[in-house]
């Protein structure tokens, strides 16, 4: 009896997703030192195939999903502004609030999220495992829509007291908070390599910090009536929280790798 043919079919989105994320190359002219220098990629310096094998992150999306969620994200942030906007809310606010806490958080933070862009596009170029350098791709484009979002926000709250003008020039000014905000930002964003990045920001400091950050902000800007920071803060945290998880899998990749080597060290 002839075979039945297999009706070709299109892979699942978890076999897609796996088949994205574990696409590799093989070098031909260049070694693998030259193409991942560890100036760049960082130590300790493991082989690609241990990176490819190991590196497993919790947080799975497809590049289809993140640009379909990214733009629902960005249409309710900007309608919801446009109505802030037009109900002239930035004059209706508690000034406690809006000259306080709001404006610190809107004029410090666009700078660094510029920054983790940066180093995001790093890990993007230089980490070893293709699914790590996929979810960093979505990140530099999160840190990038952060800063833009947030700078905006400020400049529409120019009008109401200069000082939101910070939101640019903090930086480069020398008060004491900037030249510390600097000095830290450069230790663990703009001068770092890819694993040092991976744990010092996206496990450590935006697990620990942004999130919790965000997440408290949200709350007081609902609380204080300010709608449109509170939709723009939980849409940013929403992206936090996704690319926060990027240093977990790396963590996890170096215990493996020495429980691995301490179970053949007994065997030998
Ligand atoms: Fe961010
Ligand atoms: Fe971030």
């Amino acid at each position: 009896m002839k075979p039945t043919p297999q009706e070709p079919r299109l892979p699942t989105r978890d076999e897609y997703y796996d088949l994205e994320n574990r696409l590799e190359w093989t070098p031909k002219y260049v070694s693998e030192e030259e193409l991942f220098p560890v100036d760049m990629t960082g130590v300790p310096n493991l082989p690609i195939d241990v990176w490819a094998e190991l590196y497993d992150a919790p947080y799975k999306v497809t590049y289809r999903e993140y640009v379909k969620n990214q733009k629902e994200k960005d249409q309710k942030v900007f309608s919801v502004r446009d109505a802030g906007i037009r109900a002239e809310l930035v004059k209706k606010l508690d000034s406690t609030y809006h000259q306080g806490a709001f404006c610190f958080h809107i004029t410090a933070v666009p700078i660094p999220e510029y920054t983790a862009a940066i180093a995001e596009i790093r890990m993007a170029r230089f980490a070893k495992a293709g699914e790590w350098r996929n979810l960093a791709t979505f990140g530099s484009m999160d840190e990038v829509r952060h800063a833009q979002l947030q700078i905006l926000l400020s400049h529409d709250n120019v009008t109401v007291n200069p000082k939101f003008a910070f939101a640019h020039k903090m930086f480069w000014t020398d008060g004491w908070l900037p030249i510390a905000a600097r000095s830290f930002f450069d230790d663990t964003i703009t001068g770092t390599t890819a694993i040092e990045f991976a744990l010092l920001t996206t496990f450590a400091f935006e697990t620990g910090f942004t999130n919790l950050q965000f997440i408290a902000y949200a709350a007081m800007a609902n609380k204080a009536n300010d709608f449109v920071f509170s939709t723009a803060t939980q849409s940013i945290q929403t992206d936090e929280s996704r690319h926060a998880q990027i240093g977990h899998p790396v963590l996890k990749t170096f215990t493996d790798v020495t429980k691995l080597s301490e179970e053949l060290q007994k065997k030998v």
